[in-house]
């Protein structure tokens, strides 16, 4: 009989039916020091610093990862001018096939990297497992499509790659944003530097060790950890040809001073306050659904969450007592629970800024309401919160939280909710549910947003492109218009 092993199971296909259990992080390996990625190769920093990186939930210390600074950067960015050279020439087909790989080996992977995405990130891991490492691996295998396919894509214009990406990334999606980042880089021909957020390396540098498995040439994907420092020395650097950055608005304009005047290339993914629009014909409970996927989704951090809510007044009474009597079924706890809806707060920081926003909600006069769900005494927690009779004005409606609360507006004619959804300095996402198809066309068109849902909210494909009006940034990731900000013609 063969021996019973704990080891994962490495097979071509994921294997669905597995659920990982908490006792599963033993089947983790994390190494205690995690070093720069150039070159094809893990190396020490050159300032030798180290900082930690934590799991949110149980406040413990993960590993040590290297903190790149200005002379790590160059390093990387050297070796990226090198491997453009060749990457940029081999023929298309065969960099197709470099990137299939990588998918493939993200889909045999796919358990180490839920699991170790939920534990730096404070993730659920049904949502690790269903959703980020899924349509990670989905966004590379969307993208070696291309490859081969940009005449196709772009007939007549000779469409050919830019040189050097530099790419930073939040904490929010940490692989996804990585692979939203990397794959249509390297279709089009590019070679990479990316840093991933400070609170989230681990999953991008599992990453790393999967393309240098892949055989990808050495140079071609350089992953810098660090924070602040590192990613602006990363946009200052001259021989990066093209920035993409998602993150904050401040980070954003920091970014967009610090290379004006450049030739440098910037698509910028920013912050959002999306408006989630419930009419008085919608189906009631299917919207429900959709405004506590909206915002209570990955704890609330996500760039296009629902975070502002209007419902029509003739509904609002029956719309928000069934919110309440959803959200009081909602767990909030441990992120390795598989029955875990709403995990951990990704770091003590955003926490303390969660907090502030309740304080500030409270004496705008807003109406705190909070489930009244048990939350571990340990650890990043916060109960997912509405800020019912909210009003346009308010700091709560108008700033971006990032955190699972929710505010709450009413209206009573299209016109209205038009014009206070609008009525805010973002514009990346919006959500519409109503019976009625010419109401939903007329709200796509007039809502300044990147991305609208009808009847159905946060879902995300890599055919479909992403990205923001006014405030959210500009550029597209995702789709045939994710390969532009990639090439000059
Ligand atoms: P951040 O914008 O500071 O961090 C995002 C990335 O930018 C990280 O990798 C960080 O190391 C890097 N970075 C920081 N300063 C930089 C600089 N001067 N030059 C180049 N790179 C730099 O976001 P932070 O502080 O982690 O979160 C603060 C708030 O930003 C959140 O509460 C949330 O409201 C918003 N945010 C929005 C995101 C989105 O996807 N819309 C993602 C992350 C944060
Ligand atoms: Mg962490």
């Amino acid at each position: 009989m063969a021996k019973k092993t704990n080891e994962p199971k490495l097979d071509f296909k994921t294997d669905w039916a597995y659920e990982p259990a908490p006792e599963d992080t033993k089947h983790i390996s994390l190494k205690k020091q995690y070093d720069l990625f150039i070159d094809g190769e893990f190396v020490k920093p050159n300032s030798k610093k180290y900082f930690a990186t934590y799991n949110p939930a149980t406040e413990e210390k993960l590993a040590d990862i290297a903190e790149a600074d200005v002379k790590d950067v160059d390093k990387a960015v050297k070796a990226a001018q090198k491997a453009f050279t060749k990457w940029s020439k081999i023929s298309a087909k065969e960099r197709g096939k470099y990137i299939y790989r990588i998918a493939r080996l993200m889909q045999e992977r796919a358990r180490e990297f839920a699991v170790i995405e939920t534990m730096d990130g404070g993730k659920p891991i049904r949502e690790s497992r269903d959703i980020d490492v899924p349509l990670a691996a989905n966004h590379f295998f969307y993208y070696a499509g291309w490859a081969d396919k940009l005449e196709y894509a772009f007939p007549n214009r000779n469409p050919k790659p830019i040189g050097v990406a530099g790419q930073i990334i939040p904490w929010n999606f940490p692989l996804l944003m990585a692979a939203w980042k990397i794959a249509p880089a390297l279709a089009t021909g590019n070679t990479v530097v990316l840093k991933p957020a400070e609170t989230t390396s681990l999953t991008a540098l599992k990453l790393a060790e999967l393309i240098r498995d892949s055989g990808l040439p050495d140079g071609v994907v350089n992953i810098l950890t660090g924070a602040g420092a590192t990613g602006a020395a990363i946009v200052n650097h001259p021989d990066i040809n093209k920035i993409a950055f998602t993150g904050s608005t401040d980070v954003g304009k920091l970014i967009q001073k610090a290379i004006a005047g450049t030739d440098k290339k910037l698509t910028l993914e920013l912050g959002g306050k999306a408006a989630n629009i419930i009419f008085e014909d919608a189906p009631l409970d299917q919207a429900v659904e959709g405004i506590v996927n909206g915002i209570f989704f990955n704890q609330g951090h996500v760039c296009c969450a629902g975070s502002r809510l209007f419902v029509q007044e003739s509904v609002a009474d029956i719309v928000i007592r069934k919110l309440k009597d959803r959200m009081e079924t909602l767990i909030v706890g441990d992120p390795l629970d598989k029955n875990t809806d709403i995990g951990a707060i990704n770091s003590k920081e955003q926490l303390l800024k969660i907090n502030k926003y309740l304080k500030i909600g409270k004496e705008e006069g807003a109406e705190l309401y909070q489930s009244s769900c048990t939350i571990p005494t340990k650890g990043n927690f916060c109960r997912p919160t509405l800020f019912l009779n909210a009003s346009q004005s308010h700091r709560v409606v108008q700033e971006e939280i990032f955190g699972p609360v929710l505010t709450v507006q009413t209206f009573r004619t299209i016109e209205e909710v038009i014009e206070k959804a609008n009525n805010i300095p973002y514009g990346l996402s919006a959500g519409v549910w109503t019976d009625k198809g010419s109401k939903i066309f007329n709200l796509t068109s007039k809502l300044r947003a990147g991305v609208v849902w009808a009847n159905t909210y946060n879902k995300f494909d890599p055919t479909s492109p992403f990205g923001g009006y006014k405030e959210s940034g500009f550029g597209r990731e995702g789709g045939l218009h994710g390969l532009m900000p990639y090439l000059k013609f």
